[in-house]
Order: C-alpha cells, then sequence, then structure tokens
C-alpha cells in the first residue's frame, strides 16, 4: 500500500494535544472525517476498513444508514428535546415498546439515558432500591463505566480508579477466564472452583448473602479482553444468585444488540437476567442508554431517579427506526452473524495454528478476538507485540482495537461484506506475519 498522507491528521492531532484532556487514544492517530458501510477516511482522504464499530456503535455499518438518518433529521425538524423524564411524548415510548418486544416475556419497564455508564448507575440504584439491601458483586477484569458508581464496578485496569475510591459497597471476584484460569484449573475438570470461591469466601467471609443487592456481569467480558465463559458458567452463577436473591444484572453494553448474533449476549447461555443494561449500538451513533427491569421486581418510587437528556426525541427517532430494520431483518440477520462470524473464526484458528504469538482466539458471532502472547509455554501476555500489529494493520488500511492486557478485538460492523471481511483479515494476517519471529507452520 502507497505510504499514508498524515499531514492534515498531525495538524489536528497537534491541537487536541493542546486543548483536550487525556483520555485512552490509540496511539496511531486516526483522525476522523467521513464513513459509510464498511469503511472510514480520515482527514487526509486515507481510506480504512472498519473492524472496531468505533468501540461496537455503528452496529449497522459505519454511520448507520440512511433511513435512519432521515428519521433523526425529519425528528429534529420538528421538536429535538422534550424533557422526556417531565413531559410525556411518543417516540421514547414506541422505541421502549420495540426494545421490550426482543427481551425475555416479563421485561416490561425501561428507562432512558445518555451512556452505559448511566445505564449502570441506574441498574445498580434501582436494585437497592428493589432489595433494599447494600453491597453489589462484580467481576475482576469487569467494565461497567467511568462515573463514580459504575466505577466501583469496573475493575479492568487500576489507572481507572486511581484516587477515587473507596468503593466500601462493592466486592469484584474472578471472571471465569479459562484461558488463564486462576484457580490454575481447567474446565470442565474444575467444577467451577470461581463459584464455589464466590460462595466460600466473600458470601461467607465478608458479607452475609442477605445483604448483598445485585450481581452485575458481562456476559462476555469486553474491555477486559474479550473472554467468554463456558457455557453452563451463568447457570450455575443464577442458582447461586436465586437461594439468596440476589438480582442479576446483565450489562449488554457491548456483547448485545445482536453483536453474537443474538439480541441479548446473555442468551447464549440459556439463562435470563432480572436487570439489562445497553447502550452503545442502541443510539444509531448518538448518545443513549437503556436501563430494563423484569416488572416482577415492581417499580421505584416517584421521584428517586431521571434525567434531562434520556428520551431525547431526535436520538429515539433514529434509535426506534434502527430497530425496526432489525425486526424486519430479524432471522436473515441473526444467520449471517453467525456465518460470517464462524468465516472470521476459522480464519483466525488458522493463524494460531500457524504463529505462536496467536495464544487464543474467541468470541461469539461477531464479537471475536486473538489473544498475542509471548510464547505458547509460558502465555506470557505481549502487549507491546499486540501494539506493532495494530499500527501495522493501520498502516495498511484496516482500524483495529484493543482488548484486556493483550487482545486484539474484532467486531465489525454486523452488516459487513464478505470482501470486506476478507479484506481486513489478510492484512490482519500481513501485519501479524511481519511481526512474528515463530512460524509454527509456513
Ligand atoms: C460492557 C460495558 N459497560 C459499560 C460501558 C460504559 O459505556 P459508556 O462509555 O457509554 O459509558 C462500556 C464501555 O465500553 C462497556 O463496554
Amino acid at each position: 500500500m502507497a505510504k499514508q498522507k498524515r499531514s492534515k491528521s498531525e495538524a489536528v492531532i497537534k491541537r487536541d494535544k493542546r486543548i483536550m484532556i487525556k483520555t485512552t487514544r490509540e496511539p496511531y492517530g486516526f483522525v476522523a472525517d467521513h464513513g459509510e458501510g464498511d469503511y472510514v477516511y480520515d482527514v487526509d482522504g486515507n481510506e480504512f476498513i472498519d473492524f472496531t464499530t468505533f468501540i461496537s456503535v455503528y452496529n449497522m455499518g459505519v454511520n448507520t444508514n440512511q433511513s435512519i438518518r432521515n428519521a433523526t433529521k425529519s425528528q429534529m425538524d420538528k421538536l429535538t428535546h422534550s424533557a422526556f423524564t417531565d413531559f410525556y411524548a411518543e417516540k421514547p415510548v414506541e422505541f421502549a415498546e420495540l426494545l421490550t418486544s426482543f427481551m425475555p416475556a416479563g421485561f416490561g419497564r425501561v428507562f432512558l439515558s445518555n451512556s452505559g455508564t448511566e445505564a449502570n448507575e441506574a441498574a445498580i440504584k434501582f436494585s437497592k432500591i428493589f432489595s433494599k439491601r447494600i453491597y453489589t458483586l462484580a467481576f475482576y477484569n469487569a467494565f461497567h463505566g467511568r462515573t463514580k458508581g459504575s466505577l466501583a464496578l469496573t475493575a479492568s485496569n487500576s489507572v481507572q480508579r486511581a484516587y477515587n475510591g473507596p468503593f466500601p459497597d462493592t466486592i469484584h471476584v474472578p471472571y471465569p477466564y479459562c484461558y488463564r484460569c486462576p484457580f490454575k484449573q481447567t474446565y470442565p475438570d474444575c467444577g467451577f472452583s470461581c463459584i464455589d470461591y464466590i460462595k466460600k469466601f466473600p458470601l461467607s467471609k465478608e458479607v452475609n448473602p442477605k445483604e448483598v443487592s445485585a450481581f452485575i456481569v458481562e456476559p462476555i467480558q469486553g474491555e477486559g479482553g474479550y473472554i467468554v465463559p463456558p457455557k453452563d458458567y451463568f447457570k450455575e452463577l443464577r442458582k447461586l444468585l436465586d437461594q439468596h436473591s440476589i438480582i442479576f444484572i446483565d450489562d449488554e453494553v457491548q456483547a448485545g444488540y445482536m453483536r453474537t448474533g443474538k439480541f441479548l449476549a446473555l442468551e447464549n447461555f440459556g439463562v435470563t437476567a432480572d436487570i439489562y443494561t445497553m447502550a452503545k449500538s442502541i443510539g444509531a451513533g448518538f448518545p443513549m442508554g437503556a436501563t430494563i427491569t423484569k416488572n416482577s421486581l415492581g417499580n421505584i418510587p416517584e421521584g428517586s431517579h431521571a434525567n434531562t437528556f434520556g428520551g431525547n426525541l431526535a436520538i429515539a427517532a433514529g434509535a426506534y427506526e434502527q430497530l425496526k430494520q432489525i425486526k424486519h431483518n430479524h432471522t436473515k440477520m441473526k444467520s449471517s452473524i453467525v456465518r460470517k462470524g464462524l468465516v472470521v473464526k476459522k480464519r483466525l484458528e488458522q493463524m494460531q495454528d500457524t504463529y505462536e504469538m496467536v495464544g487464543d482466539v474467541r468470541g461469539i458471532g461477531l464479537m471475536l478476538a486473538i489473544e498475542i502472547i509471548k510464547d505458547r509455554g509460558s502465555k506470557e501476555p505481549a502487549p507491546k507485540k499486540r501494539e506493532n500489529i495494530i499500527m501495522d494493520s493501520f498502516s495498511e488500511g484496516l482500524l483495529l482495537l484493543p482488548a484486556g492486557e493483550s487482545s486484539i478485538r474484532i467486531i465489525p460492523p454486523l452488516t459487513v461484506s464478505e470482501s470486506s471481511l476478507r479484506k481486513g483479515l489478510d492484512i490482519l494476517e500481513g501485519a501479524i506475519r511481519r511481526n512474528s519471529k515463530l512460524q509454527i507452520k509456513s
């Protein structure tokens, strides 16, 4: 590929670094300009295949599609904001009705907000109100957001929590990360030592289970490294929670909205939760969060929770149009995600067979990742090699994002064409080959 032009990008980055508070910018310095479908372009006109969906947001293609954008535009000409938690409006209600049609039976209450963190804040607050209990359980390696309440649940990187603790009402336990089992055991022989640990330690030595309000889970850990639990894990966990009437909160912010081929990623594990949270893709490129509760939990007292922008009319109009498209194409979409996911996974597994540094391949549907390691013997994470692969892919026209300590996520739009997938995977493999000292097979 010809060397990319960078002058306009560099100029924006220079101005940005002077004025903006630091966040989590990727080292390759992509400066967005426009995009559609599988492709996105930077301000210098360089073209990239998108394997990031801009952090799991553009599930329906980069910049969604014309009819979704038209729905937002025509609502903008009528009224954008209506203070939906104070005054009534039809659009957000219509959206919530459609959203609950994708939920398991008995889910009929929705709170609309502006982000994943806000959806999780609401879930935690509601569960405490419903249960009248104090503690929340969450996983190490979890990512649930960056505002104070959800930050207490997040434990994937200590820098995110620095100087903000203590978080006295949250207890963390190990996630079932079988590739690096914290108990050094192997599934299924382990008989779920990680669940035994929860029973024997936090729930007997630290707190009485009757004081625990909720357990929040990611069905597939996202920022933590795209970690997929064993098939029966959540069934076992659900049994434990039911035994103590602990509310099961399922954070579908990254894994949900058809990403795994099912509307909710938890469906892959054959269990239902009591509260679901969603964000990212549901807003069709705009900020939106949703907290959906089971009817049998009841309702919260009037006045105990609200916001200014939740249920914004223009956002609800685009979100509704997007969800309507999913409803109409549901069966076709499901099978296409599963089919494309299998194609990608097979190709990644071939890379694992060929290059020693590809230690693990995991994921469901089009939520996939590879874990980059130093060698198969030690399985030591190789974050520098991971960065080199991502940078190299960028210079060849593929956008990738890291996850966890040394994984690379592969999350193209769900609408991606098979030829874009193939092109992207060729670029990825080229980058792995160039950064690989040792090939198992040549
Ligand atoms: C699983 C999960 N929950 C919550 C969040 C927080 O979402 P937001 O950045 O919209 O606050 C994220 C963000 O990456 C996430 O992946």
